[in-house]
């Protein structure tokens, strides 16, 4: 497949020529790793393929030069030396871009097993060439000094580019300042709320609005985690007094509308301030329906499902083996319906969903059985980032659900247009970065754990069959995956800085505040008769005519007035509920 090339062609139908510009150096860039290497792998051609963006496909000749894609087209002039990855018979796309995921989070007492150079070499095995983890503080802890911390833990590690979101696990006035610190001088352009997770990460609705406020300040994508964390706690007392300890509590604990709830409610209250949200990973048909719903209505919203939710189901929760069940524990659940995969997948070809992650959260067996006796102390969390590209296109395009310029969509494309690092990121064009997979939509792999390139030992989607294998990975025009072989380096990956005011985003955001500011209606004031209200905001009319009765009702609570020692009450002639003689209510 593979062979050099000297060819010397004048270069004829170039297309696309669509220029990233390049910005001014930024505070970040001093911290980031240079992606080229002078080398001879800096030229290279990837032949004879058929390029899929998502919205045209065309056979055409890709050449990268220094990381970037110099020229798309037929019979291009390379430069000697170059080398040719032969692509006949395969697909030409941008490399995958996983929205979600948690690479060595401390979590629940333990840490996610696969770290950032165990999960991004495996991204790469996959055919995802940019991951977007998240920086979460502990309550009261600085968001920045949570986002130096997991730079520190991923810079020297990433096999690939990433991303980071930062959560917003308290509130205060700080917080909006290190949120606007963050945007300005980090990178940072979407920041993640928990509504779950009672007593460490949720937040209220208060909060909620705060943030969502901030975020919109400074133009920013507020992304919830949308479940009821109230109703999950009341829930999960009730089922452990029943004796319910197993996995299976997890899911019974939150279920479907647990997830709607909140999905409606994040929607609301980001409409109520004209603040753009994004759902991370809805895992039911009930969320995505609150969702679709809020869109059909204008809300500015945008949803993310993962792998699991497209190639597996909740029915695992109920599997005699108390491991395997366990294994399957991720917040929101997996949904006990074996419709849910498919609706999520006719949803990413509607619209109504927009990007695909994975949460990828793994943690081994020793570390699930934390929660050995407690389904509360399983540690929540799951693979995908290694094979979410082989899932959906499976479970969408070998299921003719979604075709090949939709799966570019929504493994790529919708998440670099949201987090606004499009078109570098996220299509094949001159100008983008050379991040490529050469697919191979023919050739089948068993997926399992034992072959797997995470560290984890266990795999939800064990002995699935897909369609669809990264025979070519290129990351910055370095070819990283080779029939297969990853030759990744940790470290040779880079931070991406994800720049505010997305215009996919914000673009709508100012006309529609002046379109649907609040008109004050002109009108002449009113001048008749005003009652007087006395300091304990009753009327003196009503005061005055308090006389009590066995057969009256009195209003509750301290009433006593400053100018008359008598205990004033208020004569109420049908109390809701009834009246009840002689009672208080
Ligand atoms: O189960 C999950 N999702 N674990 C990671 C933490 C989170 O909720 O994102
Ligand atoms: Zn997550």
């Amino acid at each position: 497949m593979d062979a050099s090339s000297d060819e010397g062609v004048v270069t004829e139908e170039v297309v696309v020529p669509q220029r990233v510009e390049r910005r001014a150096a930024e505070p970040w860039d001093a911290q980031s790793v240079d992606s080229t290497d002078g080398s001879a792998q800096n030229r290279l051609l990837i032949k004879g393929g058929r390029v899929v963006n998502d919205d045209m496909m065309q056979d055409a000749d890709v050449y990268i030069e220094d990381g970037i894609i110099k020229q798309v087209g037929t019979n291009l002039h390379t430069p000697g030396g170059t080398r040719v990855v032969e692509a006949k018979g395969h697909l030409v796309m941008p490399g995958g871009i996983d929205t979600h995921t948690h690479m060595q989070l401390p979590f629940m007492g333990t840490f996610a097993v696969d770290d950032f150079y165990t999960g991004t070499r495996a991204a790469l095995a996959g055919g995802t060439t940019m991951i977007m983890d998240f920086a979460i503080p502990q309550k009261g802890e600085s968001l920045v000094e949570a986002y130096h911390r997991w730079r520190s833990w991923a810079d020297p590690k990433v096999c690939c580019d990433y991303a980071l979101h930062v959560g917003v696990t308290w509130w205060c006035d700080k917080v909006g300042k290190e949120m606007e610190e963050l945007t300005e001088e980090h990178g940072i352009n979407s920041f993640k709320m928990f509504m779950a997770y009672k007593d460490t990460w949720q937040l209220d609705d208060h909060d909620l609005l705060e943030s969502f406020k901030q975020c919109k300040e400074i133009g920013a994508l507020a992304q919830v985690h949308a479940e009821n964390g109230d109703i999950i706690k009341e829930n999960t007392a009730k089922l452990l007094d029943m004796g319910i300890t197993g996995p299976e509590g997890h899911e019974l604990s939150r279920p479907e509308e647990v997830e709607a709830e909140a999905t409606n409610r994040a929607c609301v209250l980001a409409n109520q301030i004209g603040c753009p949200l994004y759902i991370c990973n809805i895992m039911s048909k009930s969320a995505a329906s609150a969702l679709g719903e809020h869109r059909r209505r204008g809300t500015l919203v945008w949803g993310e499902t993962i792998a699991a939710a497209l190639g597996t189901d909740g029915s695992h929760y109920y599997n005699p083996c108390w491991q395997h069940a366990a294994g399957h524990v991720l917040s929101p659940p997996l949904r006990n319906d074996s419709s849910t995969p498919s609706s999520l997948m006719e949803l990413l070809d509607v619209g109504d969903l927009q990007t695909t992650g994975t949460d990828n959260c793994t943690f081994s067996a020793s570390q699930k059985a934390l929660g050995k006796d407690d389904f509360t102390k399983i540690p929540n969390g799951v693979n995908g980032v290694e094979d979410r590209m082989s899932v959906i296109w499976e479970k969408g395009v070998v299921s003719g659900k979604i075709d090949p310029c939709k799966f570019v969509a929504v493994t790529s494309t919708n998440a670099a247009k949201i987090f606004n690092i499009y078109p570098k990121k996220g299509r094949i064009a001159v100008g983008s970065d050379a991040d490529i997979v050469v697919w191979n939509p023919h050739a089948t792999r068993t997926i399992s754990a034992k072959t797997h390139y995470q560290a984890v030992d266990f795999n939800i989607f064990e002995g699935m069959e897909v369609h669809g294998i990264a025979d070519y990975v290129i990351c910055h025009g370095r070819v990283v995956v080779e029939e297969g072989n990853v030759r990744a380096v940790s470290g040779m990956g880079k931070f991406v800085p994800t720049p505010s005011h997305s215009p996919y985003v914000y673009g709508r955001v100012q006309e529609r505040d002046i379109a649907n500011a609040p008109k004050k209606v002109d009108r002449a004031p009113y001048d008749g008769p005003v009652i007087q209200l006395n300091n304990q905001g009753l009327t003196q009319a009503v005061e005055s005519s308090i006389i009590p009765t066995n057969q009256e009702f009195y209003t509750r609570g301290a009433q006593m007035n400053d100018k008359s020692p008598k205990r004033p009450s208020v004569k109420v002639h049908n109390p809701p509920g009834g009246k009840a003689s002689g009672s208080f209510w």
